[in-house]
């Protein structure tokens, strides 16, 4: 996993804010962490070639509630292969909302996003593939036991049973000893943990975490970042 997922390379922040208009993310990552994105920049300088390629590209993306609230408004988002990037913003500024039409779970009013060149509209399954979601809330059978719950998610991507992988997964995530435990034998922290593995089990290329930290012990919100 370590290999998938680098962050040494560099990262970066995006702000959200009270953004309706998400220009706001271009334009406001330059104030309070300015020194980290100039590192940024350097660090995009150094891998220019890497950052032709965008994993996850946003053009111009709006959504608009059947309510009539615009949750997002023409945000623009390059994500580059490699990156480490998080997206800040207060409560409602439109961070789960934007995640969602990502991943293919909230429909756009209007905009184009290619996941690793595949368009999520035109290309829902190729895109939807690339990407791994740990969403806000749990939610978990909690009568499955770790192992089934991690397999069959990979299952329902319709990629053939890897159970080497799977075990490689629960292991990094020091969940092997727990494989045969029922999720609601589970402590808070292991369940999340069996979020991330569901995410991940059908080996994305991207992987979105919707709040990572939110009901996360210290302990825990180190080993998560250690990943
Ligand atoms: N399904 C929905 N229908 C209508 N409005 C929604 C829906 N989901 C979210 N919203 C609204 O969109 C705005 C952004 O919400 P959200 O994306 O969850 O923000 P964040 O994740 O940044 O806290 C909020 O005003 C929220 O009430
Ligand atoms: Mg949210």
């Amino acid at each position: 996993m370590e290999s998938r997922f680098e962050r040494d390379d560099f990262e970066r922040i995006a702000d959200l804010g009270n953004a309706q208009s998400a220009h706001a993310v271009a334009s406001r990552q330059a104030a309070p962490l300015g020194l980290l994105l100039s590192l940024a920049s350097v660090g995009r300088v150094l891998r220019s070639g890497a950052y032709m390629s965008s994993i996850v590209s946003v053009a111009a993306v709006t959504k608009r509630y059947k309510s009539g609230l615009i949750a997002i408004d023409a945000v623009n988002l390059e994500i580059a292969k490699g990156e480490i990037f998080a997206l800040l913003g207060p409560n409602g500024a439109g961070k789960t909302t934007l995640i969602g039409v990502i991943c293919g779970i909230v429909s756009m009013t209007s905009g184009q996003i290619l996941v690793d060149g595949h368009d999520i509209a035109r290309e829902y399954r190729a895109a939807r593939s690339k990407v791994g979601l740990v969403p806000q809330e749990i939610a978990l059978d909690i009568f499955a036991t770790v192992w089934n719950t991690v397999r069959f998610s990979r299952r329902l991507f319709g990629r053939g049973a890897n159970d080497a992988y799977i075990e490689l997964l629960l292991r990094d995530l020091s969940l092997w000893e727990k494989r045969d435990s029922r999720v609601i034998e589970l402590s808070g922290g292991m369940k999340r943990r069996v979020m991330i593995a569901k995410a991940l089990s059908h080996e994305p290329d991207v992987l979105f975490l919707d709040e990572p930290t939110a009901g996360v012990d210290v302990n825990l919100r180190r080993d998560m970042w250690a990943l």
